[in-house]
């Protein structure tokens, strides 16, 4: 068994992701071990993780009744084809998943990640449209600064340039974007969902203008953004959204997989904000990040009108080799029982005003020009250093690690996403770490 104590001598053959790969290979971060909200690194330092790994981790690290759930199923049945055959954790997972989705969101599509979830929205939406007779509704709408995977309709529709500009000749084709909501000037040190700018929203009037309601299939954002630096949905945004939406015969998808399973206090933000999308992308919270897994859930409409023709006819052509794998579903299972059992999206709510009043106690610290926070999400801005964007967040991120905690950094803004189970103290220790960090 590895246990990932011995030193790692070569780490030359991976070719790590969204890294600098020369930068770490020579001062290598390595984590070894995690339980509960600590990772420990292989010599044994104890490292507080503000951001459930990759916001994944919700129910906290080391969740005994997942890897028990996990090697009963690999002991039992490692692999199932997921074509022309089922298994029953498949349809149990659906069912568990739709119990605390929104209303109407009744039927569940399985993929792997948060990439493929939202790729194969994309592609349910379009060909949705197309099963109906509106087969020239085509366009997709995302958002500046969203982030959706990096698969092609991912960067597509997703906004940051980063993502996008190795592949200009590549993106599919008919998308544009609605600008983002990221008002500093209006909106700097609000508490939970900013005041201004339910304008914004507005832009989707535009946008149907320019292309006409009837070339459009769909709009994807993210209610909150995550990825991109914790960006909130202004008061009445998404309600408007929804409306033109409705209006002009688009589907709306929510990108859930951040805000999926507990993050913002409710099951997923829709319920949370009371905007029901038609469709929803989620994973990383769905199985606890511990077996890569995503999902989509559609409403009942959406399944339906797929469900024409000769009954023996497969009625859309798109899944993958681990679709419902047996493994991500007994974790999923495990995980959203844990969920309930322990009622931690309540937890989270419960957490969120003792984690906001922490996060901006740090306004007044050098360089912090924005703390924003929903739920037990957070987002605190720093000045950049001037020609050197990102630096100065990526400072702190480095001295956080030194004095043991893990954030996440994206440009110059620090994003803390703790887990679900979250106590006082460890907000306590958080705050102290980073308040030391920002002070150097
Ligand atoms: C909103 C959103 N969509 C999609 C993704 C992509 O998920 P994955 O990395 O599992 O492909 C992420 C990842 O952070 C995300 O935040």
């Amino acid at each position: 068994m590895n246990t990932q104590t011995s030193p790692v001598t070569d780490l030359e053959a991976y070719w790590m992701p969204f890294t600098a790969n020369r930068q770490f290979k020579g001062k290598p971060r390595m984590l070894a071990r995690a339980s509960g909200m600590y990772y420990e690194t292989p010599e044994g330092r104890r490292i507080l993780d503000g951001v459930a790994g990759l916001w994944c981790v919700n129910a906290g690290h080391g969740r005994f009744e997942i890897s028990q759930a996990v090697a009963i199923q690999l002991e039992t049945m490692d692999y199932a084809p997921p074509f022309q055959m089922g298994h029953p954790a498949a349809f149990d997972l659906a069912n568990a998943v739709v119990k605390i989705a929104p209303a109407g969101l009744d039927r569940v599509f399985f993929t792997n990640s948060g990439s493929e979830s939202v790729d194969t929205a994309l592609k349910i939406a379009l060909a949705y449209h197309r099963v109906k007779g509106d087969a020239a509704r085509v366009r997709l709408i995302g958002r500046e600064r969203g982030y959706h995977g990096v698969g092609f309709g991912g960067i597509s529709v997703g906004g940051m340039v980063a993502n996008r500009k190795a592949w200009p000749a590549s993106m599919i084709p008919g998308v544009d974007h609605l600008p983002h909501t990221h008002d500093l000037k209006r909106n700097a040190f609000s508490r939970g969902l900013p005041a201004h700018g339910v304008e914004f929203a507005d832009e989707l009037e535009r946008l149907v203008t320019l292309h006409d309601a009837s070339t459009i299939a769909a709009v994807i954002v993210e209610p909150i953004a995550g990825s991109t630096g914790v960006v909130l949905p202004p008061q009445g945004y998404l309600k408007r959204l929804r409306q033109i939406c409705d209006k002009h015969g688009l589907l709306l998808i929510f990108d859930e997989v951040i805000t999926g399973f507990g993050r913002t206090g409710s099951a997923f933000a829709a319920q949370e904000f009371e905007v029901m999308p038609d469709i929803i992308t989620c994973a990383k919270g769905l199985t606890n990040g511990a077996i890569p897994m995503g999902a989509v859930l559609v409403t009942n409409k959406i399944y339906d009108a797929f469900m024409q023709g000769p009954p023996g006819a497969i009625e859309l052509f798109h899944g993958y080799t681990y679709s419902a794998h047996p493994t991500a579903c007994a974790a999923g299972l495990a995980t959203l029982a844990i969920y309930e059992r322990e009622n931690l999206f309540a937890r989270a709510r419960t957490m969120a005003p003792v984690f906001e009043q922490a996060v901006h106690g740090l306004r007044g610290l050098p360089h912090v020009i924005d703390v924003r926070n929903y739920g037990l999400v957070a987002g605190i801005e720093l000045d950049p250093i001037a020609g050197s964007p990102g630096a100065r967040a990526f400072g702190v991120y480095l001295k956080c690690f030194e004095r043991g905690l893990l954030i996440r950094t994206t440009g110059d803004i620090i994003a803390l996403s703790p887990a679900l189970i979250i106590e006082p103290k460890h907000i306590d220790e958080l705050i102290d770490i980073l308040t030391q960090a920002l002070k150097e």
